[in-house]
């Protein structure tokens, strides 16, 4: 507020509010979350015996050859913040000739997630425990086919929303990996989301994607593409008559967005 729009500068003994942070893209990578839980956190420890998971410190290696952590063959489909990994381990086993890899940021979801891989004896999948606001460290252009982002955690206030993954420097970053034709599909039970993802592929940044289809209410009138798996938070939101919403994209043809990082 300025002195000339007709409000009063605040009293000083009371600070100005401070502008609402950016989250950085990439920023300097410390993993806090490792750092916290080694020692505490049993999940950490077993993670790293399981052979469906890359832990974070071994992820980079992987950038740009993603299809070589992988027995099988087909084009590689990310699921970014793959929880338990019910969406992961279902389109897993409803394509076979897609390799799948969940990125999951948390110790437990990335275990029971991999356990759900071995019991369905999947080799199509695997997980890496990676934070997603890091991408540009572990994926390469056009290395991907799709990408899956099933309810992105809300982050709902308005002085929360610099933390949203449904974001302009996180999308434009994707349609770096994504490759011309690839897909990008997001199913959300916070409709902002995907306000946020029409009103990016509407403006000049979003010209790497257009849009295939939307649902209003997932339940009731069918997700915008054919095969679908439906998630745990998606189960949680169905039970209790609430809508999920989804949008499914795709990248144009347009040479790739300038480099992020
Ligand atoms: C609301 S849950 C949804 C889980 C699952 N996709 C589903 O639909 O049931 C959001 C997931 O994203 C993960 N997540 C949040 N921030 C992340 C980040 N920066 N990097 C990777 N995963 C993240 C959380 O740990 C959590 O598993």
């Amino acid at each position: 507020m300025s002195e000339t729009d007709g409000g009063s500068p605040p009293p000083a003994d009371k600070p100005a509010r401070s502008r609402p942070r950016q989250m950085p893209m990439n920023r300097p990578f410390r993993d806090r979350t490792l750092a916290e839980a080694e020692g505490v956190n049993p999940h950490v420890a077993l993670h790293r015996e399981l052979p469906e998971v890359i832990p974070a410190e071994d992820a980079e290696r992987w950038r740009g050859r993603w299809v070589e952590a992988f027995d099988s063959p087909g084009p590689l489909h990310l699921e970014i913040g793959s929880g338990n990994g019910f969406y992961l381990s279902g389109m897993a086993a409803q394509e076979p000739g897609s390799r799948w890899l969940g990125l999951e940021l948390r110790f437990k979801r990335v275990v029971i997630a991999a356990r759900k891989l071995q019991a369905a004896n999947l080799k199509n999948a695997r997980l890496v425990r990676f934070d997603a606001f890091n991408l540009a460290r572990v994926f390469a252009e056009g290395e991907l086919a799709g990408v899956h982002i099933n309810h992105p955690d809300p982050w709902a206030k308005d002085r929360q929303a610099h933390r949203r993954l449904i974001s302009e420097p996180v999308l434009t970053q994707l349609a770096s990996y994504v490759r011309p034709g690839g897909e990008l599909r997001l199913k959300t039970d916070f409709y902002p989301h995907v306000e946020a993802l029409l009103a990016y592929v509407a403006s000049p940044a979003g010209r790497h994607w257009e849009v295939l289809g939307t649902s209003h209410d997932i339940l009731h009138d069918g997700a915008p593409w054919a095969n679908d798996v439906c998630t745990n938070y998606q189960r949680k939101f169905n039970e209790k008559g609430l809508p999920v919403y989804a949008a499914w994209l795709r990248r144009t043809t347009l040479p790739r967005p300038e480099a992020l990082g």
